[in-house]
Formats: C-alpha cells, structure tokens, sequence
C-alpha cells in the first residue's frame, strides 16, 4: 500500500514547489461528499476541490452521462465537426443566464480561459482597451486573469510584467471599513487618475470574492456598477467561477442582486468534476469578434459537456438550491456561535452568502491584526482529524467552507465538529 508520505516524498522531486498543496492526503477513491486516502482513512470534504463538487463526487447522473458519450465519441474539435451537447448546453445556459435579452454562450476549458475569452469578447464588443477590476479578486493563472487579479502573494509573486491597461478599483469591505460610497470613488478616482471612462471596455468582479477572502459585494454595490456601467457603455463582466451553480443559494450569485450583467464567466461546478468553463453573454457583445476569433482544440469537450447538462438535470430535479440554502442557514448559524462563543475571540468575522461561508481569524479582535498561522494551523489539524478544508484571504488568514451542497446535515455537523476542535486544539498552542 503507498503511504501519504511515501508519496509525498515522490510528488516533491517530481512535481515543481510552485504547485503547493493543501493538504497532503492523496485521495484513493471519493463519493458524495466524503474522500478515502490512499491509506483507507476516511475525510469528509468541505473543500470540493475548490468549489466544483457541489452535487457531490461522483453524482450517478454524471458518471452514467459521461459513460454514454465515451460510448458515442470523446473529441472531434466542435470548430472541425460540431456535436449536439455543446449546442444543448449552450441552449440551456443561454435560458438559464440572468437578464431578459437573447444570450449566445461559448464553451471552453478552464476558468481563466473563460475569463481571457470573456475579455477577448468585451474588447472586440466596445472597441476598447481598458479593464477595471477589484483589489483581493482572483480572476485565474494565466497572463490576463493574472493582471486583473489583485493578491500578489502567492499569486503573481514573479511573474510580471503584466497587461497594461488593468486598473484596480478597491473592492467594498464592511469588515475592514470599505464601504460601498468609498469603493465607488475608487471608480471615480480611475477614470480621473488613469483612464478615462470611454476607454474601459468593461469592469469586472466576483459577486463574492472567493480566494479574496468570500467579500460579498453588497446588492446595492452591484446594482450601483450597473447603473455606472450603463452610464459610460462599459461592459459588466461578473466571475461566477466560484459562486456558480447554487454556491450562494441561487443558481448565479448575481440573482441575490437582481442585476444582469452583459457577461458571465462560468466554470467549476458547472462539470460535475470534469474541465469546462463557459461565457455567457448578451447576443450582440458575443457576436462581437470575427468568425475564427474564438475558439480552442479542447474548448467545449463532448465529454464535459455531457457531464454540465447532466449537472444542469441533477440541479433541476433533485432541489440542489434549496438543499443549499437549508445547509447554508445550518451551517451559518453553527459559525455564528462559534463567533459568540468566548473560547474563540480569535474569529473575527463570520460571512458570506447562502452556503458560501467563511470565517477570518485575527489575533485580537479590536486590531483585527490578520492570524494566517493560526488559519493555517487549524486547516492542518483538520486534515489530521479527518475534514478537508481550505483557507483563503488577502492575508491568507479566512477558512472558508465549499462543501457540496448535497452533504446531509448529519455530515456537515460531525465536519463542523471537527472544525470546532481543530481550532481548539491550535488556540490552545498559540
Ligand atoms: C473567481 C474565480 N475566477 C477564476 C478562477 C480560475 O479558474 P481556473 O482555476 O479553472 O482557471 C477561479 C479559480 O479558483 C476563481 O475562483
């Protein structure tokens, strides 16, 4: 049998430092919302693999979905000899997506491919260069994602020079006094300071910001960009990346707002496990670049195409949201005592919206001085409990919870649970 370790050992000389990981438990098998590691222990996931097994690992319909197009065929290239799925799914995204105007949807891969393409899509649609996105969002990895994206550390550390042309608005936070009034002068300050509003091509953010820390852009925020957007004809782009697909209660977090934006990225969940990413968008802005503009040889794969309209059935048919909603209010209110609680003086803040929740450790809560080790420390004495859960934050100081939103309440107690005695256990070290 390997051992975690054993493996561990093989993944350092083999794979770059640049990949670090987690947690090092190296997952056998996973079903519904539990993994067993390579040793036969048994985790409970309030991971998801970052917020991608919403309806659990291995969902039946999935697997039996992907079977049948394995059956029929894996890859032609849709640009070479289109197939049915993608336009299915496409159909089905385009009736899904907020806003009452006709929408038009690509299919792609990853979600920072979805974020370049949705870029790609706004620049050719207004025939200008600017972007303006948000300090502590993650936008992905490649070149352009990098440029909007506004953490430094771990993310961009190195890697410049990026796109010129991204500019940096500061994102609300109520927790740290950033009110809403103060992020909107931000705006102001741009179009003032470094470009000039009829140049930005589109402004884009998280409905809540994910590895930022889960900031949740308050409605009246959203609904003040759309009214600025419209104002100067800029594009709205929202990353529904992480909050996609009942993350927050609603099938796109930007519902809660009741804002439509002109383009919606999409990835993540959306797969039921297997790559894909999407944009959706108004007809017209889609239909913006050139015949041969877009596109990619895996983009929109039959097989993962397969697995998102299956996602879409289970979705529909097994009362995926309102599950949600009913664990999110669960969980929130466990969090909520937790922070109410005099051993844990150490929680900061416990937010988020629906299911989408997570909890900022400080050292003092007056200071609110950033406690990383500590956040680190607990996600560490989980793992060793038998919960996987992850961390998050400017100041890499949150822990924050992605479970799939199927997991049975009895589950998410005995994973909270947990929780409640890792972070006893590393209090009572600092
Ligand atoms: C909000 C958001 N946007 C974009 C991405 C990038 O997606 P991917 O890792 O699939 O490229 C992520 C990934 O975590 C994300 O959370």
């Amino acid at each position: 049998m390997d051992s975690n370790q054993k493996l561990s050992a093989r993944l350092a000389a083999a794979v770059p430092r640049g990949i670090s990981i987690a947690t090092p438990i190296f997952a056998e098998r996973a079903e519904g919302a539990e993994i067993w590691d390579v040793e036969g222990r048994r985790y409970i996931d309030f991971a998801g693999g970052i917020a991608v097994q919403n309806i659990g690992h291995r969902h039946p319909r999935v697997l039996a979905a992907v079977r049948d197009q394995l059956e029929a065929f894996t890859h032609t290239c849709f640009q070479v000899t289109p197939y049915e799925v993608y336009v299915r799914l496409a159909e089905r995204l385009n009736h899904l997506a907020p806003g009452a105007a006709p929408k038009k949807t690509i299919i792609l891969s990853t979600g920072a491919e979805a974020i370049e393409n949705a870029v790609k899509i706004a620049r050719a649609a207004t025939g200008r260069p600017a972007i303006i996105s948000f300090s502590s969002g993650f936008h992905g990895r490649t070149m352009m994602a990098l440029a909007l994206t506004g953490k430094v550390n771990p993310y961009k550390a190195g890697f410049g020079p990026f796109s010129a042309d991204v500019f940096h608005a500061t994102f609300p936070d109520a927790y740290r006094d950033v009110s809403v009034e103060q992020s909107l002068a931000s705006i102001e300050r741009i179009f003032r300071a470094d470009v000039e509003a009829s140049r930005v091509a589109a402004i884009i953010l998280e409905p809540v910001q994910g590895e930022g820390g889960f900031n949740v852009a308050p409605f009246e925020f959203m609904r003040a960009l759309r009214t600025l957007c419209d104002r100067h004809g800029i594009l709205l782009i929202a990353d529904e990346i992480q909050t996609g697909f009942g993350r927050t209660g609603k099938l796109f977090a930007v519902e809660h707002s009741a804002v439509a934006p002109d383009l919606i990225a999409i990835a993540k969940a959306i797969g039921g496990g297997f790559p894909i990413s999407a944009v959706i968008g108004r007809a017209e802005v889609m239909d913006a670049p050139i015949p041969g503009g877009l596109g990619s040889t895996f983009a929109g794969n039959a097989v993962s195409c397969a697995a998102g309209l299956a996602v879409l059935d289970v979705m529909e048919d097994e009362g995926v949201i309102a599950r949600a909603n009913k664990l999110g209010e669960h969980v929130a209110q466990r969090l909520g005592a937790m922070k109410e609680d005099r051993r844990f003086d150490c929680i900061g803040d416990v937010r988020g919206l629906g299911p989408m929740l997570a909890v900022e450790f400080v050292k003092h809560r007056d200071s609110k001085e950033p406690a990383p080790e500590l956040a680190k420390s607990i996600t560490a004495k989980a793992a060793e409990r038998g919960l996987i859960v992850i961390s998050c934050g400017i100041y890499a100081n949150v822990v924050r919870v992605l479970m799939p939103l199927t997991m049975s309440l009895e589950l998410a107690d005995e994973g909270l649970g947990i929780l409640e005695a890792s972070m006893l256990d590393a209090i009572s070290k600092t």
